[in-house]
């Protein structure tokens, strides 16, 4: 088997996976986010602030996610720093 035909066989479980075009940070976001901040972004349990109203940019959100701040949690050993990176591209998504 030569490595492009290898490399190939790696890579389609992936496309598998990754069904229909999905943001990355979608997933992530439903996952490690939503239980208070809701799908929307928007439900604010636990004290969370409404994703939507947020004025703070990519910078500000990846340091807070990474690092966490008052009753969020630092997700900097939970998640790499290219899905922290997805996550936060998601929230700015959220309108
Ligand atoms: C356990 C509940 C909880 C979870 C889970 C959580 N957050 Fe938060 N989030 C909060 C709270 C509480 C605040 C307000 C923090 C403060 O200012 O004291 C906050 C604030 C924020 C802010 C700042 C909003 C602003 O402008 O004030 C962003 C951005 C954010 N969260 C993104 C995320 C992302 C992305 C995730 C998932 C990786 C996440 N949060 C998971 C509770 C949570």
């Amino acid at each position: 088997m030569n490595f492009r035909y290898f490399a190939l066989l790696a890579f389609l479980p992936q496309l598998a996976l990754a069904g229909p075009p999905l943001v990355p940070g979608q997933a992530l976001f439903q996952k490690n986010c939503a239980r208070c901040h809701g799908a929307n972004g928007k439900k604010g349990a636990n004290g969370a602030h409404d994703l939507t109203k947020s004025n703070l940019n990519a910078f500000g959100r990846t340091y807070l996610v990474t690092n966490g701040m008052g009753k969020m949690p630092a997700f900097g050993k939970v998640l790499t720093p290219e899905q922290v990176q997805q996550v936060v591209a998601y929230s700015l998504t959220l309108k």
